[in-house]
């Protein structure tokens, strides 16, 4: 089975406090629930709050429970003031870095070359890439959804070998999901998880294709959680809102592991 991935994206939210509460009611979920094998639970704190929820996150195995950043430097260390590298991510424990998420091509243009960048200095250092991708509503509603969103992965991820493959997760964000209450259906976000899934098996091999974790993102909640997760391609999700709620993070935790069980 591919690996099943439950991701927060605690974006600029949280003080130190609310950090530590919503690390603790997680890592106590996970740690007295009877986790699959399969499943792999993430959480991201801004930069400053790294250090203090990874050490909340119990140093056993069996917690499944991983950290990770939101964003890192295209540059190993050096004058550049206000980032963070890779390195220093790896260095205090991150497994994971969310690159490419739609509110940082916009707000900080983030083009596809300086993201190709920065994968390939994460990957170099031990990182694994959550690397998001999604279109705008008037690309859907003209019908060009697979066309951006295969450009997206083709334009940062395309010069990889099948060994990086090994450590890239997709999240699938259409922008007009984000935030917004609206999910995309079940359907819609599936026949894009395939597109990207028959790219990657197209462009390398049908076996990075088939071990590729796709996650959904956009508006995914307690209530529409079990619906997606049912889909043959949808092996995860990256959850903004819903994943600053112990309650509401966990359900959808739960949600993924009744469907592991339903395999
Ligand atoms: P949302 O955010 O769950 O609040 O829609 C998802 C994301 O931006 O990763």
């Amino acid at each position: 089975m591919r690996k099943k991935i439950i991701a927060g994206n605690w974006k600029m939210n949280m003080v130190k406090a609310e950090a530590i509460t919503l690390t603790q009611g997680i890592a106590n979920f996970a740690l007295s629930t009877d986790l699959p094998e399969a499943l792999t639970i993430v959480v991201s704190p801004v930069y400053p709050y790294l250090d203090l929820v990874n050490n909340h996150i119990p140093s056993v195995n069996d917690c499944h429970l991983y950290l990770s950043a939101q964003d890192c430097s295209a540059h190993e260390k050096g004058a550049h003031t206000g980032e963070v590298s890779p390195i220093m991510l790896k260095d205090i424990g991150c497994h994971y870095v969310i690159l490419g998420h739609s509110e940082r091509r916009a707000q900080h243009q983030e083009s596809a070359d300086l993201l190709a960048q920065k994968v390939g200095l994460a990957l170099d250092s031990g990182l694994q890439i959550i690397f998001c991708c999604g279109e705008q509503l008037d690309e859907r509603k003209a019908g060009n959804q697979n066309e951006i969103v295969i450009d997206q992965i083709k334009g940062s991820l395309g010069e990889l070998s099948t060994d990086d493959w090994a450590n890239i997760v997709i999240a699938y964000e259409p922008v007009w999901a984000i935030g917004t209450g609206e999910t995309a259906s079940p359907e819609q976000a599936n026949d894009m998880h395939k597109a990207i899934r028959s790219f990657v098996a197209d462009h390398l091999d049908q076996r990075a294709a088939d071990q590729l974790s796709i996650l959904y993102g956009g508006s995914v909640k307690p209530a529409n959680a079990a619906d997606l997760f049912a889909c043959s391609d949808i092996d995860g999700a990256l959850i903004g809102g819903a994943s600053l709620k112990t309650d509401s993070f966990t359900a959808i935790t739960q949600a993924m592991i009744e469907q592991i069980a339903n395999v």
